[in-house]
Order: structure tokens, then C-alpha cells, then sequence
């Protein structure tokens, strides 16, 4: 569905030149929600705004159902554009006009019959449950009402793609939930493929099938979600992850305090539910003492985590080691 090769991005100020995307390459598949996470100044929006070419890549191809957006002209770009909604941290409404003309607005850029309009503005309304605000004004909405608004809006042109800059970063966690569920929904029935930028892993875990960590430019790590919160591979995953965390957080273990051997065990929702660590004190001589656990939910599953001291003859230990792995759940040992 969009497939980028090699994309860099340099902006130049005076003398200085810096390079805010470095050899991006991904693929984000029909229908997927493909998240991006990364700090302030990563370079998230130059990203996404590069699929749209509100910003033009320096080097390198993006490809949108195979055509290569970056060499078409004014008027190619122009319909591809239209494929392809955009919403933002701030919603970017028309404070002049109310919530209907908001979203008409880019139906009647296309020139459409007025009673074409106003059938698609109301069936808009109704999908995102605000039919009975159309005549508010922006100013008149909360900040979750003015995103269904944004949504609306970014929808009206039937797009194949919706991209979301940090589309709930203004947002209390219980709208952003909603706004979450409403995204999910859009998928679902529309087969819209998402691609969402935040610096919530919390988002990234409730709805995201797979998720680019960028990191000063660069894609750091790339999986699916369920893979990254069961095998981060860089620390700035792990700390990503760790943000989420409500229980007790693996920092505060500090290895030296411990005689015995440390492990930590990530496994998926089907392995939660099977008694695996008391099978293994049953089965090997070992002792184990469970120094933190946590379980995440996830959109199509849940990720758990347990930190374990064992201490025991290093044969059992190892055999131990041996049948939580055989029984799919991933092993590090920490000490
Ligand atoms: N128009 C611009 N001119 C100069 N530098 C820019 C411009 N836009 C972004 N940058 C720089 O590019 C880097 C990435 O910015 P941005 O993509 O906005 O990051 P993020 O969205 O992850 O916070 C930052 O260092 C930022 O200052
Ligand atoms: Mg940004």
C-alpha cells in the first residue's frame, strides 16, 4: 500500500544543514494501522508529512499502490491527495465556520452539487456521533468533539489512507480512548490503512498492529507490537515500554541485590493462562522467588512479564531455562 525506499530529508538553515530523516525504508500494508513512535524532534511529522508531500523528500521513493508519488506533477498530486486524509494535534479546524461547513469544506473545493454535500455532511455527522452539533462552532466543541470534527473532515473525500499526527496528544486519557476506538472502527469498516504518529506508547499499544520506533532520523526497531512488548531489542523500546508500565517497574530490581539467577520471561496471551511457573517449580529442584510481573493488554492480545530470582544447582537451572522455552515463553537471563 506505501512502500518507502531510501528516504532522507534535509532542511538548510543559513549555513547549517541537518538531515531529519536518514534512509527511511518501510512498508505499511492495506488496512493496517502502522504506528510511529519516537521523542520530540525524531522526526515524526517530517515523515508523515513526506507521504502526502507536504514536505518534499530529499532523496529517495515513496510508493502509494505502486505509483511513485514523488516524481508526479502538481495536478497527479493533486488526486492523490485526495486519497489520503490528514488529522492533527490541534485539529486545524476553520474557526469561522461551523462544524458543518468544517466538513463540507473540502467537498466543496471539489465542486460537488450542494445536495450531494449535504448528504455526505450528515452522514459524517452520524458516524461520528455529532449530528446534533453541526451548526457549534469550533470554539463552542471539547477537544475530543473537535477531533470527530477533524475526523469527519479528513474522511469526507473517501480516502484510502489517514494520517494521524499525534492526533490525540491534546486529548485526557479517556478521550483518547474514544478517539482510538473511533480510528479502529474506521479500519474496520472503511479498510482505511492508518498511519499514526505519537509519542504514547500507550496508543501504540491499544491500537497499532505494528509500530517504527525513530530515533534523531532513523528507524531504530520496527515488529508488530505484540513482538516489540515481548522482545524490545533497543533500550529506547525498553524505556518506551517501561512509560506504560503500571506495576512494579523492572528499574527499581537491581541485580546486585540478588544471590540467585535472574530471568525475565515475555509471554503472549495464550501462554498467561498455562501454569508454567509452577509446573517448572514442580518439575526442576530449583527455588523461585517473583520479584515484579505486569501484563499489557494489547489490541489482539496481551504481553505479559515476570521477573524471576532462581536459585538452585546450575543443572537444574538450566533445564528449568529449557522448559520455559519450550513452552513459548522468551528467556533473557539478566544475571
Ligand atoms: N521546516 C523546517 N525547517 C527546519 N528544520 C525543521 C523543519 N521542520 C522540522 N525541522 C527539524 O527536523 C527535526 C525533526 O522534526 P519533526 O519531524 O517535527 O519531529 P517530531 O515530529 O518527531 O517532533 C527537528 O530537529 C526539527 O527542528
Ligand atoms: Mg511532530
Amino acid at each position: 500500500m506505501i512502500r518507502i525506499e531510501n528516504l532522507s530529508k534535509s532542511f538548510t538553515n543559513g549555513n547549517s544543514k541537518l538531515w531529519a530523516l536518514k534512509d527511511i525504508n518501510l512498508q505499511i500494508n492495506k488496512g493496517e494501522i502502522f504506528g510511529i513512535i519516537g521523542l520530540s524532534g525524531a522526526g515524526k511529522s517530517t515523515l508523515i508529512r513526506c507521504i502526502n508531500r507536504l514536505e518534499e523528500p530529499t532523496e529517495g521513493r515513496i510508493y502509494i499502490d505502486g505509483k511513485d508519488i514523488t516524481s508526479l506533477d502538481k495536478k497527479e498530486l493533486r488526486k492523490v491527495r485526495k486519497e489520503i486524509g490528514m488529522i492533527f494535534q490541534h485539529f486545524n479546524l476553520l474557526s469561522q465556520k461551523n462544524v458543518f461547513k468544517n466538513i463540507a469544506f473540502p467537498l466543496e473545493l471539489e465542486g460537488l452539487p450542494q445536495r450531494e454535500i449535504h448528504s455526505r455532511v450528515n452522514t459524517l455527522l452520524e458516524y461520528v456521533e455529532l449530528a446534533d452539533k453541526k451548526d457549534a462552532y469550533p470554539a463552542q466543541l471539547s477537544g475530543g468533539q473537535k477531533q470527530r470534527v477533524a475526523i469527519a473532515r479528513a474522511l469526507a473525500n473517501n480516502p484510502k489512507i489517514l494520517l494521524s499526527d499525534e492526533a490525540t496528544s491534546a486529548l485526557d486519557p479517556k478521550t483518547t480512548k474514544s478517539i482510538l476506538e473511533l480510528l479502529n472502527r474506521i479500519r474496520k469498516e472503511f479498510g482505511l490503512t492508518i498511519v499514526l504518529i505519537t509519542h504514547q506508547m500507550e496508543v501504540v499499544k491499544d491500537i497499532c498492529d505494528r509500530v517504527a520506533i525513530i530515533e534523531d532520523g532513523s528507524i531504530i526497531e520496527m515488529n508488530t507490537v505484540e513482538e516489540l512488548f515481548k522482545n524490545p531489542k533497543t533500550q529506547t523500546a525498553r524505556t518506551f515500554i517501561n512509560s506504560i508500565k503500571t506495576d512494579v517497574e523492572e528499574e527499581i530490581i537491581k541485580p546486585d541485590g540478588f544471590k540467585g539467577t535472574l530471568i525475565r520471561l515475555a509471554y503472549l496471551g495464550d501462554s498467561a493462562k498455562k501454569p508454567i511457573v509452577s509446573q517448572m517449580i514442580k518439575k526442576f529442584g530449583i527455588e523461585v522467588n517473583i520479584l515484579s510481573g505486569n501484563i499489557n493488554e494489547l489490541m489482539s492480545t496481551s504481553v505479559g512479564h515476570l521477573i524471576l530470582e532462581l536459585t538452585g544447582n546450575e543443572d537444574e537451572l538450566n533445564k528449568a531455562i529449557n522448559y520455559l522455552k519450550s513452552q513459548n515463553v522468551s528467556v533473557e537471563v539478566i544475571k
